[in-house]
């Protein structure tokens, strides 16, 4: 663009200089750049296939110099050399016309709405180098070179996130002798991944085919890339071992993911070979064996993610203390056994630590103080012993703000800290399902910046503590399945972060650095998307539900299921116009449905069931789209829903004394409704025979 600038402003000063010396010296130094007609009509062809221009259409205008459109750039030779229209809003067809353009040799249509096939004319192109049409909607199979195609000199082709079809046939990847790059995931390419890339490319250095649907399994052959540096494959279809020969000359490779495949064996003893790897992802797969201790020869790893496999043995087969770069290690959901072993301590660089899912054992060690950095560690359901000491020494951790240690420590006591002096970041604490004995102990009144608190499936005893309203910032609080007594006390309804629905849980962006898995489906990876949860579930709570429940209006959720609470539903909680989830099922809770639950849009899960409320169910909103089984066992509950439910099982019209069974279980109120219901339901019964 610069030149073209310049050269415009020589023109000007060419009009008032008179000698004609001048002029031609002026010219020969800087030439003017024109594009040729030519070139104009190919990009006026470009422009003629688009359905949207994203206004380009101002900028080229037949009658000006092409050079100077938007998103062109000519050499001084008036040849056109880059296109770059990428987050230009263009839709429609790209045109062939583009591969008349014999000396462009960037073209960048990224990020656009751009559809249909991708012209041969620009793969098999004389001149491109970078072709990147990433993020749009292309679709088709890739164009197949013909034998006679020339050698092209294209280095970097991005055609991720399409919708490309077809197989990686070898003909279409003939010729393609210069790649460098290839970034061909996300779209639903089909297929073996071709075999003989590293003879057909032998500079590629960047491999990208994840998300697609590859099948087979992982030719040893991508071993000969000896350029190799990042090589992505996962979230495939692949499946077998990673063959051996793999790490054989990649011993450039830097990153390497095959996650999300169907990949088995073990990890071959060659990857000690990749004394440049700082990635390894294979997460996701079956994978199974010991970690080879080859893994300690990886000096300059920085993240290794093995979590869901079958990985077993013991950890001490790999010397974490080479590893001095490590900052994630993550091991969830695999069969590992034995101690954790003292080298992982080694990598001081550490941020985030998952051991979480295995079979390993022992006190934790005072060692892991040394991980300064640590900020998220989770070591839930393992096998661990001695929580007191945990506690003791994790607030040496100084930065850690999510500790997840729930499922282990079988049996053992809350612990009663005398005095907490750490944990000052900590913002996610779960210790449940372990089940511990004693009460909720005041040391996690300390924790100011606590926001989640799982205490979940232990056997704690007591009432809420009224400390619990030192949590200023907690949103999320789940003692469901302990053996807590007493009413539910109103100062929980007092909580700030629940109230105020403007005030988003505002949970530290680099919190959950690895995703935290509530159920294997779900997880938890943008912190905005952690729902505001009051569940305070089978538990013992006694007296009524508080009228101030209606203050919880940015609640999400809120179970008091199987509890022992009386009273009515208070008409307050139809205020709660955010929540989600409401359950109150299983409890002594008695009178008439709050008309005006109806108004709560919003609502996906609700469950009154087993109670012994009375009256009509509200009819003509939101309560009439859920089953039966969410009203069920309150035997003084009558109206519509249930009833329409009971009366559609029947495939024939119900006999006269069944009707009058149904009726005999009903009272008057109700009965008139049912009785209208019937004879439509009879009607169109018989109309439709
Ligand atoms: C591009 O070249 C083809 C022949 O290769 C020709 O048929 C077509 O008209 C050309 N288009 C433009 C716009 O020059
Ligand atoms: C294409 O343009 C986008 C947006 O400017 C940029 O992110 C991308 O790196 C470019 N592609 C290449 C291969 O340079
Ligand atoms: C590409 O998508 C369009 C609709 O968006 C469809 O009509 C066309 O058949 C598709 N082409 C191929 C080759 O799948
Ligand atoms: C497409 O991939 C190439 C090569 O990896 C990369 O340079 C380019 O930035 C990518 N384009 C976009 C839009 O990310
Ligand atoms: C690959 O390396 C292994 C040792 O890691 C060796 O046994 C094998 O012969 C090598 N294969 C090739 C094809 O070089
Ligand atoms: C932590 O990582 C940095 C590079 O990221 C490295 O220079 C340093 O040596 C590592 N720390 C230790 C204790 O090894
Ligand atoms: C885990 O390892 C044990 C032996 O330590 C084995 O019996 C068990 O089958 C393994 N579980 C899985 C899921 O592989
Ligand atoms: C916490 O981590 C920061 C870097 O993120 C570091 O500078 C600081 O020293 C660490 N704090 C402690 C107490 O180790
Ligand atoms: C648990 O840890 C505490 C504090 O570190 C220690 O005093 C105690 O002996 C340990 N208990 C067992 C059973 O090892
Ligand atoms: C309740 O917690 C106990 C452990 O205390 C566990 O065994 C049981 O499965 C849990 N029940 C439910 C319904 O989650
Ligand atoms: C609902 O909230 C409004 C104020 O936001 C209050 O005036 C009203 O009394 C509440 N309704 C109930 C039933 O608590
Ligand atoms: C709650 O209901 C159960 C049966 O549903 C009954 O046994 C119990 O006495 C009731 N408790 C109270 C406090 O009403």
């Amino acid at each position: 663009m610069q030149t073209h600038h310049f050269s415009n402003r020589g023109h000007s000063k060419i009009l008032h200089i008179p000698s004609l010396a001048l002029v031609l010296l002026i010219c020969l130094v800087s030439p003017t750049s024109s594009c040729t007609e030519q070139e104009k009509a190919s990009l006026l062809q470009f422009l003629a296939g688009l359905s949207q221009d994203g206004g380009l259409a101002a900028s080229w205008q037949h009658a000006t110099d092409c050079c100077q459109w938007a998103g062109i750039t000519c050499r001084q030779d008036t040849t056109i050399t880059d296109v770059l229209l990428a987050s230009k809003g263009l839709e429609g067809h790209v045109s062939e016309s583009l591969g008349n353009l014999t000396g462009l040799q960037h073209l960048n249509l990224s990020h656009n709405s751009l559809s249909g096939g991708l012209p041969l004319e620009l793969v098999s192109s004389s001149s491109i180098l970078v072709l990147d049409i990433s993020y749009n909607q292309f679709n088709g199979t890739l164009p197949e070179l013909s034998a006679s195609t020339p050698a092209q000199p294209l280095k970097v082709l991005n055609i991720s996130s399409n919708f490309f079809t077809g197989q990686f046939t070898s003909t279409k990847w003939k010729g393609m002798e210069n790649l460098v790059a290839l970034n061909a995931s996300n779209n639903r390419f089909t297929g073996q991944v071709p075999t003989h890339f590293c003879n057909t490319s032998p500079d590629i250095s960047v491999l990208d085919l994840s998300f697609n649907r590859f099948s087979g399994s992982l030719p040893q052959g991508l071993g000969d890339c000896s350029k190799m540096i990042e090589l992505r494959a996962g979230y495939n279809d692949l499946s077998g071992t990673i063959p051996d020969e793999l790490f054989n000359a990649t011993s450039n490779l830097s990153t390497l993911d095959l996650g999300g495949n169907n990949l088995s064996g073990k990890v071959p003893d060659s990857i000690g070979q990749l004394k440049k790897l700082q990635e390894l992802h294979l997460n996701n797969n079956n994978m199974s064996g010991e970690l080879p201790s080859a893994v300690s020869n990886c000096i300059n790893l920085i993240i290794i993610d093995l979590k869901s496999n079958n990985f077993s043995g013991e950890l001490a087969n790999v010397n974490f203390s080479n590893l001095h770069n490590l900052k994630t290690l993550d091991l969830l959901y695999n069969n590992f056994t034995g101690k954790v072993p003292e080298s992982i301590y080694s990598c001081s660089n550490m941020t985030a630590l998952r051991l979480s899912g295995n079979k390993l054992h022992g006190q934790l060690s005072p060692r892991i103080g040394d991980l300064k950095y640590l900020t998220f560690l989770s070591l839930g359901k393992n096998s661990f012993k001695n929580i007191t000491n945990a506690l003791h020494i994790l607030q040496s951790c100084r930065n850690l703000t999510t500790l997840l240690i729930g499922q282990n420590f079988i049996g053992e006591h809350m612990p009663e800290l005398e005095k907490v002096e750490g944990f000052e970041k900590l913002q996610v604490l779960d210790i449940g399902g372990c089940p511990l004995f004693g009460k909720m102990p005041l040391w996690i009144s300390n924790l100011a910046n606590l926001e989640v608190l799982v205490l979940s499936n232990n056997k704690l005893t007591g009432s809420i503590p009224a400390w619990i309203k030192a949590l200023k910032h907690l949103f999320y609080l789940d003692v469901r399945n302990n053996t807590l007594t007493g009413e539910i006390p109103t100062i929980l309804m007092d909580m700030p972060t629940l109230m105020s629905e403007n005030k988003e849980a505002h949970l530290d962006p680099r919190l959950f650095e690895l995703p935290v898995y509530k159920s294997p489906s779900l997880q938890y990876r943008i912190p905005i998307a952690f729902p505001k949860v009051l569940d305070l579930s089978n538990n013992k709570f006694t007296g009524e539900i508080p009228l101030e429940i209606g203050q919880l209006k940015a609640v999400l959720s809120l179970n008091f299921s199987f509890n022992y609470l009386t009273g009515r539903i208070p008409q307050s909680i139809c205020n709660l116009t955010n929540l989600l989830v409401l359950d109150l099922s299983s409890n002594n809770l008695t009178g008439a449905i709050p008309g005006a639950l109806n108004s709560l849009n919003f609502l996906s899960g609700f469950n009154i069931s087993n109670n012994d409320l009375e009256g009509p169910i509200p009819s003509g909103g939101q309560l009439n789209t859920f089953p039966n089984s969410s009203f069920d066992g309150n035997p003084k509950l009558c109206g519509s829903i249930s009833l329409t439910n009971v009366i559609l099982q029947y495939t024939r019209p119900p006999e006269n004394n069944e009707i009058r069974n149904l009726l005999s279980q009903l009272d008057l109120v109700c009965s008139l409704e049912v009785l209208l219901f019937c004879c439509c339901w009879c009607d169109s019964f018989s109309q439709s025979r």
